[in-house]
């Protein structure tokens, strides 16, 4: 594909085929990902990559701490506060989601996006369940053969946080490249001790975000979805 059009085709697939994708090609999508600039060469990430039968076992254990946390939610109070200490489901990531409302402008854009994401999955405001079956459908990286887990080392602080988001978006442009679809995954990072069940993680890394990967299920209208993006005025600080 032509450079721009890589780019400007890639989106957030969530509904993947079950194609499964050839170790071969992950190889290669993680090879381009590792020309990656980064600051001073650092490099300071890892991936871990979950796919065959450990890729859905992990999706299933997501999925049920997700359900249970679920679930923890709706009782009364004291309940809540007893079953969360008992359940071993609580989230255990290394960095906690921003809770409640984003502060400012960006929570507007948020509720914008997640508005056209249920409207083209034709789920209602009000349908609670409807959204949390969506939502549930992060934790089986929305059935993608293929799930990678991005970890940092904190000890380079930001620039961890920039050089892997910089690898992140490399390693999607590679995928869109060979015809296969990507969605990065911050609901991912929720739990990170299902991880240390398949992978030896080396010590000081910390989960960051997750990415499924797969062939996108051409005929799936939430892969249609097209959220907006700023304008360039939008995007460019007036000068003075
Ligand atoms: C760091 C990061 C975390 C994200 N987490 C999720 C997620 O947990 N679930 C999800 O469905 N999409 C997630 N996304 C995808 C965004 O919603 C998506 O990138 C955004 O709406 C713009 O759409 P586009 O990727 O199709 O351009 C995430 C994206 C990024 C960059």
């Amino acid at each position: 594909m032509e450079f721009s059009a890589v780019l400007r085709s890639r989106r957030s697939i969530r509904a993947f085929s079950d194609r499964p994708v050839q170790k071969d090609t992950i190889n290669d999508i993680l090879l381009d990902a590792i020309e990656s600039p980064s600051s001073s060469n650092t490099q300071p990430y890892k991936v871990a990559v979950a796919d065959g039968d450990t890729c859905k076992q992990l999706g299933q254990e997501l999925l049920s701490r997700y359900y249970k946390i679920n679930k923890i939610q709706r009782l009364p109070l004291p309940l809540k506060l007893f079953s969360a200490a008992t359940s071993q489901a609580m989230p255990d990531g290394d960095y906690k989601p921003i809770l409640g409302k984003y502060p400012g402008i960006f929570q507007n854009r948020r509720m914008a996006t997640g508005k056209g994401l249920y409207d083209t999955l034709g789920i209602a405001r009000g349908d609670k369940q409807a959204r949390d079956e969506a939502m549930a459908r992060n934790f089986t990286f929305f059935d993608a053969p293929v799930a990678i887990f991005v970890f940092i080392h904190p000890s380079m602080k930001f620039t961890a946080l920039v050089d892997s988001g910089i690898m992140m978006q490399s390693l999607m442009l590679s995928a869109t490249d060979r015809g296969l679809g990507t969605c990065p995954q911050g609901a991912l990072g929720m739990w990170r001790s299902p991880l240390e069940k398949y992978f030896d993680i080396p010590k000081g890394y910390k989960l960051v975000c997750g990415l499924a990967l797969g062939y996108p299920k051409e005929d799936d209208k939430v892969n249609l979805y097209r959220p907006e993006k700023l304008s360039l005025d939008e995007l460019i600080i007036v000068k003075k």
